[in-house]
């Protein structure tokens, strides 16, 4: 892991001209650089939440941009700063317009900037809807394993919103070595039920897939259940239905009624961010006005200081930090860079000296 960090190169930092340069990373470019890269990516994000979880990071919270006239519609700003090898400040800027989809664009979209370390100077601009959708998955991954070491490996996963999101997370998961007996799918859509279902098709999955009308169904089927919805309040709401103690992946965040958590043991990638914007977190800190029923962050299961039990539902609730995005995005420079790819935009930076 500590390799992998230290294989990052330094920022871009001045150009031949002394000018600081500046590149464009297109959507097509960071796919290629991730393609094929699952487990090395899992290995980043992981040494990212423990830098995260040593301090050596800056991760403010997150910015929320709404608007009266489109409700259902945000876009957040994730500022952060990395430390590590990966060395970088930067920001994230993701728009999130559900309605999108119906007219056939992704929901999420999304631009990352890269701050040099010692100048400030942005020093790349990267399509980041891919970035964001990799680290989510890449972490959901690998909550999913480190979550599920000391309690039975889940053989049934089930997944709860079949958009962008679920194919990515599902993409991690084989990818990284899971195999399942059985694959549920639920969701409101049934186009979009059908699409995931084809997408498993083409991704050679040969588990026996299964639709579910309710999300009752669909959870009490699965002992590894994947919440990514765009669900804005809680909708499960009976913690009978996870009776049989599954491992809960909670990427949507805002699925699960306050006595569900508090009927489960309950990990965050960071509790101060997650308890935050109406998640169900926050729902159930409010409910009990207090933070007892989170067990720990995944952090502190990686370092041993928590531990999932074995007779209780464990849910994971990531709210998704910027400084996974930075290093994901860092990752993707390095490699386009490696490959002499960068698109530099000439003049970028203009008129630098300080009196003309
Ligand atoms: N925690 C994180 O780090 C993180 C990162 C990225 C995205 N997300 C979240 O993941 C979620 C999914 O994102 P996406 O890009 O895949 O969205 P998407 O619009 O592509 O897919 C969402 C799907 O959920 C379905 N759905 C909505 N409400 C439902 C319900 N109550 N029950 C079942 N299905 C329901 C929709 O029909 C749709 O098919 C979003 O909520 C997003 O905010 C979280």
């Amino acid at each position: 892991m500590t390799d992998l960090l230290s294989a990052t190169d330094r920022a871009a930092g001045p150009g031949p001209t002394g000018v600081p340069s500046f590149a464009v990373i297109s959507g097509e470019q960071v796919k290629k650089a991730l393609e094929g890269s699952e487990k090395q990516l899992v290995e980043l994000v992981e040494a990212t939440y423990r830098l995260h979880g040593a301090g050596d990071s800056v991760n403010p919270p997150s910015y929320f941009l709404r608007f009266p006239d489109r409700p259902t519609a945000r876009i957040i700003a994730l500022p952060a700063s990395i430390g590590g090898s990966v060395h970088v400040d930067g920001l994230k800027w993701i728009s999130s317009f559900p309605e999108n989809v119906k007219e056939g664009l992704p929901r999420a979209s999304a631009v990352l900037i890269l701050n040099d370390h010692d100048t400030g100077y942005p020093f790349a601009c990267l399509e980041s809807s891919i970035i964001s959708a990799t680290r989510t998955a890449a972490s959901a991954a690998l909550a999913a394993d480190w979550l599920s070491r000391n309690r039975p490996r889940p053989r049934r996963v089930g997944f709860c919103g079949t958009g962008l999101i679920a194919r990515y997370i599902h993409t991690f998961l084989a990818r990284t070595g899971w195999t399942f007996d059985a694959i549920g799918v639920h969701d409101l859509s049934a186009d979009s039920a059908e699409g995931f279902c084809g997408y498993l098709r083409e991704s050679g999955a040969e588990e026996p897939v299964t639709v579910h009308d309710s999300a009752e169904s669909l959870i009490r089927s699965s002992d590894l259940v994947v919440f990514a919805t765009v669900a804005g309040r809680p909708h499960v709401t009976v913690p009978g239905w996870f009776a049989h103690n599954p491992l809960v992946l909670h990427v949507s965040l805002r699925d699960l009624a306050p006595e569900v958590l508090l009927a489960s043991a309950n990990f965050v990638d960071d509790v101060e961010h997650c308890l935050k914007a109406e998640t169900s977190p926050h729902l159930a800190e409010q409910r009990t006005g207090s933070r007892d029923f989170l067990n720990g962050t995944l952090n502190d299961v990686m370092l041993g200081r928590a531990a999932p039990p074995q007779d209780q539902p464990v849910i994971f609730s990531p709210f998704g930090l910027g400084v996974l995005d930075l290093a994901v995005g860092k990752y993707v420079y390095d490699q386009v860079a490696r490959a002499g790819q960068l698109r530099i935009v000439e003049d970028f930076f203009h008129d630098l000296r300080r009196y003309g």
